[in-house]
C-alpha cells in the first residue's frame, strides 16, 4: 500500500530534503479569480502542490491563493515553467525566473521546469545547465524538464546533468512505456499531465468503471490511484470543490495486480488528438 502523500526529489545540485507531494492541482486552463479561487479551495481541501507556467498566464493567480492561504510559503509545493524565449545562458534563464516569481508574489518556486525542449532552437541543454546551477540560488528549491523525449534527455544526461522530474502527458489510453522507462532509467521522476484524459470518455472505460464499481470509488480515483500506486506524480486539474477532493482521496484504497494490469492493457501507442509531439511543438 502506498501509503506515502510525497516523494523526495533528486537531481543535479537538488539538495537531500526536497520533497513533492504525489497529487498536485493543474492549473491550465484556468486564469484569474477562477484560477484564484480554484486554487484556494485546493488548498484548503489538503493539496499541497500546485501546477502553473509562464504560458497558462495564472502564476499571478496561482500565487495570490498561496499567499492568501494562511498556510506557510514551505507547506506548498509550487510547480512553475519556463518558456522557450529565455532558453539559453544562466541570466537569460534567471531574467525569465526572476520575472515569473515577480508574477507570482513568491520568493521562490519549488520546481522549475523547461516547458518544452523546443528542439528548432537547440538551446535545451544550455537551459537545463542554467537551471541547475540556479537550484541553490534560493530562487528555485529543485529544477526538470517537461515534455522531453527519451533522446531530448539522453542530450541532458550526456551533459552530466540529471533532471528531477520530466512532467509527460500521461493517461491510461496514452502511458508512455517508453519515456516512463527512460526515465526511469536516469532516476528521474515522472509526473503525470492529462491524467485523467481531460476528464473524457477515459472514464467510462469498462475497464476502470468496474474496478470503481467493486471497490466504491469513482473512476478518476482510480485512474490517479493507478498514476500514483506506479509512482507517478499525477496534476488533475478540476476547478469544482468536490471533484478536487475526490482527486486528492487516493490514498486510503489499493488497486491488486490484476487491477494495475487492467488500467495498463488500456494504452495505445496511438497518441490521442491531445498530444502535442515535442518534436514539432513548443512555447
Ligand atoms: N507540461 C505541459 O506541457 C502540460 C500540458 C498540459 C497540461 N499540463 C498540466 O496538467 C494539468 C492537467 O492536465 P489537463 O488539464 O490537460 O487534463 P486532466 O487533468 O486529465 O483533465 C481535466 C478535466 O477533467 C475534469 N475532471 C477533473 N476531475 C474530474 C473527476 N474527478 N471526474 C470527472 N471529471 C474530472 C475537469 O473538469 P472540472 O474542472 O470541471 O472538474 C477538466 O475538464 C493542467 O491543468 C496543467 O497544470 C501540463
Amino acid at each position: 500500500m502506498v501509503t506515502q502523500i510525497s516523494a523526495p526529489l533528486t537531481g543535479t545540485n537538488v539538495p537531500e530534503n526536497v520533497r513533492i507531494p504525489l497529487i498536485g492541482l493543474g492549473t491550465w486552463p484556468m486564469t484569474g479569480t477562477e484560477c484564484t479561487e480554484s486554487a484556494a479551495t485546493a488548498l484548503e481541501a489538503g493539496y499541497r502542490h500546485l501546477d502553473t507556467a509562464e504560458n497558462y498566464g495564472n502564476e499571478d493567480a496561482v500565487g495570490r491563493a498561496v499567499v492568501g492561504s494562511g498556510l506557510r510559503r514551505d507547506e506548498v509545493f509550487v510547480t512553475s515553467k519556463v518558456n522557450r524565449q529565455w532558453h539559453g545562458p544562466v541570466d537569460s534563464v534567471r531574467a525569465g525566473l526572476e520575472a515569473a516569481l515577480e508574477r507570482a508574489g513568491l520568493e521562490y518556486f519549488d520546481l522549475y521546469l523547461v516547458h518544452w525542449p523546443n528542439p528548432d532552437q537547440g538551446r535545451y541543454v544550455q537551459a537545463c545547465e542554467s537551471l541547475a546551477e540556479l537550484t541553490g540560488t534560493g530562487l528555485i528549491r529543485s529544477w526538470g524538464v517537461s515534455n522531453f523525449t527519451p533522446g531530448h534527455l539522453q542530450q541532458v544526461l550526456e551533459a552530466g546533468l540529471v533532471p528531477a522530474v520530466n512532467q509527460i502527458h500521461c493517461q491510461p489510453v496514452f502511458a508512455q512505456p517508453p519515456v516512463q522507462e527512460a526515465n526511469a532509467a536516469a532516476g528521474v521522476l515522472t509526473a503525470a499531465y492529462t491524467p485523467l484524459g481531460r476528464g473524457g470518455e477515459l472514464l467510462q472505460q469498462p475497464a476502470i468503471t468496474q474496478i470503481a464499481s467493486r471497490l466504491g470509488r469513482t473512476p478518476a480515483q482510480v485512474v490517479l490511484r493507478w498514476h500514483v500506486q506506479q509512482g507517478r506524480i499525477a496534476l488533475p486539474k478540476s476547478a469544482d470543490p468536490q471533484r478536487q477532493r475526490e482527486n486528492l482521496d487516493v490514498f486510503s484504497f489499493e488497486l491488486t495486480a490484476e487491477d494495475l494490469a487492467a488500467v495498463d492493457a488500456l494504452d495505445s501507442a496511438t497518441p490521442p488528438d491531445t498530444f502535442l509531439d515535442a518534436d514539432e511543438f513548443g512555447h
